[in-house]
């Protein structure tokens, strides 16, 4: 068995994390940490689960867990991250800290400086589909962000081959009140939510933008910039991205899917739609799934791709889940299916 132990399970990143390891069938939860919930019982915070007691992060049993789970905020999971690999820990984070490989990027995006730039070297971007020899070995994974897991499945593919033309990929993705976390902003509240659409951060001013863009350069230095323009749905979870990419001459809708299903032919998450179809909430919603179809705009040289996923599974405690099924070297979909 391996021996987990979750911290920020009061959120709903970590709480999911332990909803999934609890019927992992490989798994024992070690611990779930809360600064906040630390001695009460689960139950109290999430009335729906069993009793498991949380405990506060200087109680937390490091020396009797093989891995943790960090749901943190950035900057919090830094040195928690820290803590764990010196005890000899594998860590799987799952904020924003060891994305983005630059550290002067990060003070930019985030607005602090990295809490631990001798750490970046070591972290590995934890897209599964797209890392997986390295994460079989890393003792710290960056788990990437949800706009970043949508929109990263379905650029790449076209990003490698050189099937991505002149002019810019536009990202137009939707996102559920969830993504945005637990605790209650003005903007989140349930009255500006409800039966309204709201951009927000769009352009290229989201902090996922420099996430995307790294990973898509480091398979294709030519792609250029990228329009990223987030929206809040007022649903509580799911991501739906409608990707429009102009195609590299010679490329059609056909060529663009028959990359994707080939691509994707083993991998037990990723479904292709066929011809005609287009992906919805609804494919991915309660599911590790990745659920992309293609579009062709042949007047126009584009193809237009949407991709769905569940925001708070494949878009985090899922994929975390599926780095650690990597990690220790068991079936990929363990505690999954
Ligand atoms: N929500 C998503 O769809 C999603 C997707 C991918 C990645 N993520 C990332 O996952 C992480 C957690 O996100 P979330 O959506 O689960 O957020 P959340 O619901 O707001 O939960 C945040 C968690 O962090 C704890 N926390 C907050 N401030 C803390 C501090 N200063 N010290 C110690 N603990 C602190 C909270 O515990 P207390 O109860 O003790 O305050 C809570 O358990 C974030 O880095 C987020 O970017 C989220």
């Amino acid at each position: 068995m391996i021996r987990a132990g979750i911290y920020g399970v009061s959120g709903y990143a970590g709480f999911e994390v332990f909803r999934l390891l609890r019927r992992h069938p490989m798994v024992r939860i070690v611990f779930s940490a809360s600064e906040s919930g630390a001695g009460s019982s689960l139950a109290q915070l999430f009335p729906v689960t069993e009793d498991f007691r949380v405990v506060g992060f200087a109680e937390a049993p490091l020396d009797q867990v093989d891995v943790v789970f960090l749901a943190l905020p950035h900057g919090v999971s830094a040195s928690v991250a820290r803590q764990a690999l010196a005890m000899g820990v594998r860590v799987i984070d799952l904020s924003a800290d060891f994305r983005l490989k630059d550290p002067s990027s990060y003070a930019r995006w985030y607005k602090e400086e990295h809490p631990a730039p001798d750490l970046l070297a070591e972290a590995v971007y934890g897209l599964t589909e797209w890392n997986r020899p390295a994460i079989c070995s890393a003792r710290l994974i960056a788990n990437p962000g949800c706009y970043p897991t949508a929109t990263l499945l379905a650029l790449l593919p076209l990003a490698q081959a050189g099937a991505v033309g002149p002019g810019p990929i536009i990202v137009d993705a939707k996102s559920g009140v969830s993504g945005a976390g637990r605790k209650p902003s003005l903007n989140t509240h349930f009255v500006e939510v409800d039966e309204n659409l709201s951009p927000y951060s769009i352009g290229r001013v989201h902090r996922h933008l420099p996430e995307i863009e790294q990973m898509l350069h480091a398979f294709n230095g030519s792609i250029g910039p990228l329009v990223f323009s987030p929206q809040l749905l007022p649903v509580a979870r799911g991501i739906l991205a409608t990707i429009y990419v102009p195609l590299a001459p010679n490329w059609t809708e056909g060529m663009v899917r028959e990359l994707l299903v080939e691509t994707y032919r083993l991998e037990p998450f990723v479904k292709v739609l066929p011809s005609g179809t287009v992906a919805t909430l609804r494919h991915s919603v309660g599911t590790n799934f990745c659920v992309l179809a293609v579009t062709g705009v042949p007047e126009a040289g584009m193809v237009i791709l949407t991709v769905s996923i569940d925001n708070l599974i494949k878009g985090a405690a899922g994929q975390a889940v599926q780095n650690m099924n990597v990690m220790f070297g068991i079936p990929e979909t363990a505690g999954l299916m």
